[in-house]
């Protein structure tokens, strides 16, 4: 029976380990050992990983892959990707190789917009409301003042403040929304602090404000904080090449590859059971680039799965057409991305990562990152509508399984040779290993 603690973030690291190896482990020094396993052995960068949340323990490691070959706008990149599925680093590899002598991807970014917004509640009088917050928009952006100085001096800060009314979805429910542009920051805590600041000037405001009845002066704040739905901080990725340079080999013409292609898209434009698999894809590419150089996949996926509902259905997030025997591929997709700030200057893999990709800004890592999912895409509709995803997926997850019956180095290559031309299954690892075992 496992049993409740007080005051365990007080406890040293040592103490919180000991707490939970006797507490939930039958063998716990088989427990305490794994989780020395993954301890860092430099002390410098384990103290930072142990800092970077309440009651660390250990490490938890993912493979940090790249993906090399992209060419976008002209320009060569080897993507990082920290992923723990099998096949992914490897499509991105290959659709990279694949558009690498087809011109390469392009891209742009349409503009890099945020949102806040301060929730509160007024029961009231809307045009009195409505004059109020005309007369203190100067004192809202003079009061955030300190807070967006050196944003400001960079070129971002506040762009606009609006006042909503809400009152038809909840009654006496109002809003400030405000935009931001945070420039190279995710902008997370820039964007709050602005928020907070606009509540206390709109409260502290109405409290003095002579039109207003005693009952209207006490605005109710609810909440204030950033949106991670970002249909604005929009960036588009795209390929295209003539019909007939769609093949590497015979086995199926450009035409009809691409003919399937758009088939296989469209379905995905108006069918959400395979639109959700069709964006999970997608995703696999864009959640490890954003993993890998230190930014919040959680914000991430949920704006990009808002956004392919926006229209009142869960869509694909791309799209494809044949247009004067071009075949044309793209990506349109919102990414809030920092490559300041956060972790990026404190995790020593985010670094490396970012360094790998030529210092990006936060509109080149939009990008990078719009290409990643649309490139995982590719590859995932080629062998979907060609050779079928169990040839390549199992090819990769070999290694996996061969690892889970305990193969050593021989037996994994052997192994390796045999199913270059078997299908492999659980059961037929199973057996080949069994066969070649009791050979020797
Ligand atoms: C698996 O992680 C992703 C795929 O299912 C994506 C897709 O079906 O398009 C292969």
């Amino acid at each position: 029976m496992s049993k409740s603690i007080s005051g365990f973030s007080k406890l040293s690291k040592a103490k919180k380990i000991d707490w939970i190896v006797t507490t939930y482990f039958s063998d716990s020094e088989e427990a305490r050992k794994i989780i020395e396993q993954y301890w860092n052995t430099d002390a410098k960068v384990q103290k930072l990983h142990d800092e970077f949340i309440e009651n660390t323990i250990t490490n938890y490691y993912l493979p940090l892959g790249v993906a090399p070959n992209f060419l976008i706008n002209d320009k060569l990149y080897t993507i990082p990707m920290a992923i723990e599925e099998s096949s992914v680093v490897a499509a991105a590899s290959k659709a990279a190789k694949f558009w690498l002598n087809r011109g390469g991807f392009k891209t742009k970014v349409y503009s890099t917009i945020k949102i806040g917004q301060v929730h509160f509640m007024f029961h009231g009088d809307f045009n009195k409301l409505r004059t109020f917050f005309n007369n203190i928009k100067p004192q809202l952006l003079k009061e955030t003042a300190s807070i967006t100085k050196n944003m400001e001096a960079r070129g971002g800060g506040i762009l606009d403040i609006e006042l909503r009314d809400k009152t038809s979805d909840i009654k006496g429910y109002y809003q400030l929304h405000v935009s931001f542009e945070t420039l190279d920051a995710m902008g997370a805590n820039f964007i709050n602090s602005c928020l907070e600041q606009l509540a206390k000037t709109l409260q502290t405001e109405a409290l003095n404000f002579e039109l207003f009845s005693e009952t209207e002066r006490r605005i109710d704040v609810v909440m204030s904080i950033l949106s991670n739905y970002v249909p604005e901080c929009l960036v588009r990725a795209e390929v295209s090449c003539a019909v007939e340079d769609l093949t590497e080999n015979d086995a199926i013409s450009g035409e009809a590859f691409a003919r399937k292609f758009v088939q296989a898209v469209a379905i995905a434009e108006v069918e959400p059971y395979r639109a959700v698999t069709h964006n999970k894809g997608i995703m696999n590419g864009i959640d490890a680039v954003v993993l890998a150089t230190g930014n919040d996949f959680r914000a991430v996926e949920a704006g990009v799965h808002a956004y392919a509902s926006r229209t009142g259905r869960y869509r694909s997030l791309t799209h494809a057409k044949l247009e004067d025997g071009r075949f044309y591929f793209w990506i349109e997709i919102p990414l809030a991305l920092g490559t300041v700030g956060g972790l990026t200057q404190l995790h020593p893999l985010v670094k490396l990562a970012l360094e790998l990709l030529h210092h990006p800004t936060a509109r080149d890592l939009m990008q990078i990152v719009a290409v990643a999912g649309l490139a995982q895409n590719f590859a995932a509709l080629r062998s979907l509508t060609t050779t079928g995803i169990q040839k390549g997926h199992m090819k990769m997850h070999l290694m996996n399984i061969l690892n889970q019956f305990g193969a050593n180095e021989d037996e994994k290559q052997a192994l390796t040779e045999y199913f270059k031309s078997h299908t492999v299954s659980h059961n037929a690892v199973s057996d080949a290993l069994h066969i070649l075992r009791s050979k020797t």
